[in-house]
């Protein structure tokens, strides 16, 4: 039987995205970065992941804590940037409301007396933290399964093999379309004789496979004499992890809209090896030539022409997985719990 694709409308219409954020993004363990930014009390990681801010910090006993970065007051934010130290609380910008580092209003600043109000009602929208290998994820669903088991298929893969962890360096990279546009293209080894012709000439690109394990697709090509073995794992909803000749690369496909895309990658390397500037070439070398061409689909998909094509079994199966995920994602229960009615950290 002929697989469709997902119809046009699901790349670019607002009111599609704003389900998105939280049927998929609210409901989903979702990349935020690196736990060695967090190594001190007072630590802070703040990023907008699908047009939710967050931030997650370090506690005073050592745990990692994650809000809404979203004061109870009137909605001010209570870090700026990406990193940095809060000390030992958070301090709204605002009107300086004062939370604890486990997000009690500890002090309604210079509020003055009103009555019935309840600090301890107060307190910051929490959010699920779990670190795997040095990376911090966040989920917005308090009930959420654990992270490790999303991840088990890619410790399987790694098994005692571990990541390096000097930050070698991070480059953002806007793309004009939507995220699925992207993670589609990353799914599918089909397109790399026509877009990546050097990628082409390294690897089998015939014996190109995908295949899915839980929440991860796990990309297989028998590489041509000398090239080197790698590993690339796909973790839904909008995370690659590429490991190649001792850099791994984190690359998270952020959302920013319906119609833009944000890749903020990180590569890790070991100083003590070779290989850093070429997998950083090649990877800036694959990242614009996929941005052009998602860059055009999107454009495609937006002039109202197409609406639906088809999938090949041979090459898109990954394509199938995730645009089925998205779809039932989408048609699920509408569960307002984590995206409207936070839980409130109170105490
Ligand atoms: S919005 Fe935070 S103190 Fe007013
Ligand atoms: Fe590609």
């Amino acid at each position: 039987m002929l697989i469709t694709t997902a119809p046009a409308a699901l790349y670019r219409d607002p009111a599609v995205f704003d389900r998105e954020r939280t049927a998929v993004f609210a409901r989903a363990w979702i990349f935020l970065g690196l736990e060695a930014d967090l190594a001190e009390a007072g630590d802070y990681l703040a990023e907008t992941l699908a047009g939710y801010p967050l931030v997650v910090v370090r506690d005073g006993a050592g745990t990692l804590r994650g809000f809404h970065n979203v004061c109870r007051h009137r909605a001010g934010p209570l870090v700026e940037g990406a990193k940095g130290s809060c000390g030992g609380e958070l301090v709204c910008r605002y009107h300086g409301w004062r939370y604890t580092l486990d997000g009690r209003l500890r002090s309604a600043t210079d509020f003055g007396p009103a009555d019935g109000f309840d600090p301890r009602a107060f307190g910051l929208h929490a959010v699920a933290v779990q670190a795997w290998r040095g990376l911090v994820f966040v989920n917005l669903d308090a009930d959420a399964a654990p992270l490790a088991e999303t991840l088990a298929p890619v410790d399987r893969l790694l098994g005692d093999r571990a990541f390096p962890t000097n930050v070698a360096l991070r480059r953002s990279h806007p793309i004009d379309c939507n995220w699925k546009v992207y993670v589609e293209n990353y799914l599918e080894g089909y397109h790399i004789d026509r877009i990546h012709p050097s990628l082409a000439a390294e690897v089998e690109t015939g014996r190109y496979a995908v295949r899915m394990e839980g929440q991860v697709a796990i990309h297989e090509v028998p590489a041509n004499a000398g090239a080197a073995e790698g590993l690339w794992a796909w973790i839904w909803p909008n995370l690659a992890l590429n490991l190649y000749r001792n850099v791994l690369i984190i690359e998270p496909m952020r959302p920013d809209g319906p119609g833009r895309t944000r890749l903020d990658y990180i590569y890790l390397h070991d100083p003590k090896t070779e290989g850093l500037e070429a997998a950083v070439a090649t990877s800036e070398r694959l990242t614009d030539e996929d941005r052009w061409i998602c860059q055009r689909v999107q454009e495609n998909l937006n002039a109202g022409v197409y609406d639906q094509g088809a999938l090949s079994a041979r090459h898109e199966n990954g394509l199938r997985w995730f645009q089925a995920r998205v779809m039932a994602a989408l048609a699920g229960p509408r569960n307002p719990g984590a995206a409207a009615a936070p839980a409130a950290a109170v105490g």
